[in-house]
């Protein structure tokens, strides 16, 4: 009889270990189940719940990847038209597995899906990291039909959640005002997010959502789902509430004007959709976001970061080799590491003295640079800094050789007049011959003047008006195409140069995703470096990007004193783009001090937790917290911004100490002959910084900051 039982227990055990599929992290489960017809449903999704828990079967479980032509009402993942003409598809069930990688903190499952009468499979992938909380969905799409079959939809992923009330924030803008966050109630239907951008895909929107349930996202509290796609290109993020108040998400390439003709065997991959499911609201979600993204997701994410001193806003494009000569002593003066050298610098025929010549000739301008890059890159050695480059590969002005010589090398439309945005137009880069030649910008860039530390890769336009020579009857793959062919190039890139420093620009910020952070080690999150605006960009930023990803430079925008945009670049990986000549000796004074103060707490800021205490969005101020690891050292930035007389501010309750440490506050940072307003003389205890809080406002005049250092004894 025992037996007989713990055999039934084994069968039992084994039908529902084929039966269910979890994917698990720390504080996550996502569970999917087969159902009597075969198909894989999601079962669970939401805080981590007990294996036996997740069995328990209910009705109305929506398919993990719905299919389009069959009987579902939603909004499909996928639409595949057969050879025959035949537009549904039918997924069951086939198979999966699941594999421990990486220290078993990374496991991957892999499910695969079938249709029952034409051979298309689907394989569901799955890549969980349990410390971090986050986890990577994408999928693979292939068949074995005699002919090629049309794919005109195939997201990442789709989740299904079932909340009373949801709540979504886009991170929307546009050139110098990217990442503005709106939150919005969703209703019934469909809300989209995307691009239809290309190369500058995320001028307008950014390929990220916070998702709340239940009521508005909170800072610490509340369930929150952060999601975003590794593409460096058109995303689209659906989010369809049914007529029974459940949310399905679908999440992946934007498949608008994309149809894809997928020839048989071929894999269609799509690229992965990120996301983390936080049950202690926004902070928690940024938190395993940046965590996932040191270790995982971004180039040498825990490696050396320069700071620099770069002359886009100092000079523009009118200096030359002397004055540039000269511009090195100010690096020195600072004390940051590198010297960078932005557009103007290159094109001979047609020199680039503005933004409308000279685009895709890479030969120094010999009347700038008679002596060329090498001189300048031995004139820094000379002065004990580094060296480093713009480059804006991808793109081309019509009055160039490089057009002239390859007008088929160039995106535009027959039969219709040339589209110019910032007077440029975009290489085809899905020409193979194409990809070798902004491979070879790179390399030879690189080979020609070995000691360059540093490139600055910009794209400074969308795709508008498009049309490729190179695909020919395949137009509707461009924007797919022209993305991959990127990474290749990237790929080769990194295969020559694995740890070159590397900083993704696009006129701003328009490319900021983890399919291109793979290869970058950090981006520039806008041009607009007010002060007061950049705290509401880095803080959007913060949700997804840790501090040393984005670039936070020290410029004249904005009307706030040097002390507070050095702040706010302090939060960021810091530089400069600034005339430092024109440097009063106190303000030299304090940028060389802050740059040392920098180079000192980098390591908390740029790995730290990150607690937004108070957001720019709901104070005229903003508080950011980053705290390390071991609880020992905290560095607090304040800022007040343009206070009316009608603004209270409450004390500010720290996060993330140790309640049994007792702590020393220290204001650091300030500007020469200043002294801190703050009387923190007293030790405080952990307990009490995060019960009673901190009065940071209370000596305030708009646009002051301060930075305080918190340190355990
Ligand atoms: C746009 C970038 O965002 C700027 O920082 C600068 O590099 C210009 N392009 C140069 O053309």
């Amino acid at each position: 009889m025992k037996r007989i039982l713990v055999l039934c227990l084994i069968l039992l055990s084994f039908r529902l270990s084929a039966q269910n599929i979890r994917i698990a992290t720390q504080h996550t489960s996502l569970v999917y189940r087969v159902n009597q017809e075969g198909r894989l449903v999601q079962q669970y999704f939401g805080p981590s719940i007990a294996p036996a828990l997740a069995d328990t079967a209910s009705k109305g479980q929506q398919e993990a990847y719905v299919t389009a032509g069959m009987e579902s009402l939603l909004d499909p993942a996928i639409r595949i038209v057969h050879s025959d003409g035949n537009p549904s598809l039918e997924l069951k069930y086939a198979s999966h597995e699941s594999t421990p990688q990486q220290n078993n903190n990374v496991t991957a499952t892999s499910i695969t899906l079938k249709d029952p009468v034409y051979p298309v499979s689907v394989i569901l992938h799955f890549e969980t990291y349990f410390k971090e909380d986050i986890i990577k969905a994408w999928t693979e799409i292939k068949h074995t039909e005699k002919k090629p079959v049309q794919l005109t939809a195939y997201a990442s992923s789709m989740l299904h959640l079932a909340s009373d009330k949801y709540w979504l924030t886009q991170f929307h803008g546009d050139w110098a005002k990217e990442v503005d966050m709106q939150e919005q109630y969703l209703t019934t239907g469909m809300k989209i997010l995307d691009s239809k951008l290309g190369t500058r895909a995320n001028m307008q929107q950014s390929p990220m959502f916070l998702l709340s349930l239940h009521q508005p996202a909170e800072e610490e509290s509340g369930e929150v789902l952060a999601g975003t796609l590794a593409w460096t290109g058109n995303f689209k993020f659906g989010f369809e509430i049914d007529e029974h108040n459940k949310l399905h998400i679908n999440s992946g390439i934007n498949p608008y004007a994309s149809d894809y003709t997928l020839k048989p065997n071929e894999i269609f991959t799509t690229p992965a959709f990120i996301f983390t499911l936080s049950s202690k609201g926004k902070g928690q979600a940024s938190r395993n976001f940046n965590r996932w993204a040191l270790d995982y997701g971004v180039l040498d994410g825990r490696g050396p970061r320069l700071t620099l001193l770069n002359n886009w806003e100092a000079t523009g494009m009118d200096f030359n080799e002397q004055r540039l000569v000269g511009l090195f002593g100010g690096t020195k003066k600072l004390g940051v590491d590198m010297f960078l050298l932005d557009d103007g610098w290159f094109a001979n025929k047609f020199p680039r003295n503005a933004d409308n010549a000279g685009l895709g000739d890479w030969e120094p301008n010999t009347t700038k640079l008679p002596h060329g890059l090498g001189y300048l890159v031995q004139e820094a050695e000379k002065q004990g800094v580094k060296f480093g480059i713009w480059l804006e590969p991808e793109m081309v002005n019509p009055k160039s050789e490089l057009y002239t010589k390859h007008p088929d090398w160039v995106l535009r439309l027959p039969n219709r007049a040339e589209n110019y945005y910032r007077n440029q137009m975009v290489l085809d880069l899905t020409n193979p011959a194409v990809q070798d030649f902004v491979f070879s910008i790179v390399d030879k860039t690189m080979s020609d003047n070995p000691g360059i530390a540093y490139i600055k890769w910009d794209c400074n336009r969308m795709l508008t008006n498009t049309w490729s020579p190179y695909l020919k009857d395949k137009q509707s793959h461009l924007f797919i195409e022209y993305t991959r062919s990127f990474y290749k190039v990237l790929d080769r890139v990194r295969a020559k140069y694995p740890h070159l420093p590397i900083m993704l620009c696009s006129g701003g910020g328009g490319r900021t995703d983890y399919g291109a952070l793979k290869y970058f080690t950090e981006f520039w999150p806008s041009d607009n470096t007010d002060g007061l605006e950049r705290i509401y960009i880095q803080y959007g930023y913060s949700h997804f990007f840790p501090s040393n990803t984005m670039a936070a430079h020290v410029t004249n925008w904005g009307h706030q004193s040097l002390k507070f945009r050095t702040d706010v670049a302090m939060m960021g990986k810091l530089g400069y783009d600034i005339k430092v000549d024109d440097f009063s000796p106190q303000e030299l004074q304090f940028s060389h001090d802050a740059v040392e103060t920098y180079r000192r707490i980098s390591d908390i800021v740029w790995y730290g937790n990150l607690y937004r205490l108070v957001s720019p969005y709901k104070e005229n101020r903003a508080v950011f917290q980053y705290t390390s690891d071991d609880q020992k050292k905290s560095i607090l930035f304040n800022y007040l911004m343009n206070i009316g007389k009608n603004d209270v501010f409450a004390t500010v309750k720290l996060q993330g100490l140790d309640p049994n440490k007792n702590y020393r506050i220290r204001e650091i940072n300030l500007f020469p002959g200043t002294h801190s307003y703050f009387h923190f003389e007293q030790l405080y205890s952990g307990d009490y910084l995060m019960k009673e809080g901190l009065q940071l406002a209370g000596h305030g005049w708009s646009l002051t900051s301060n930075i305080f250092e918190i340190t355990a004894e």
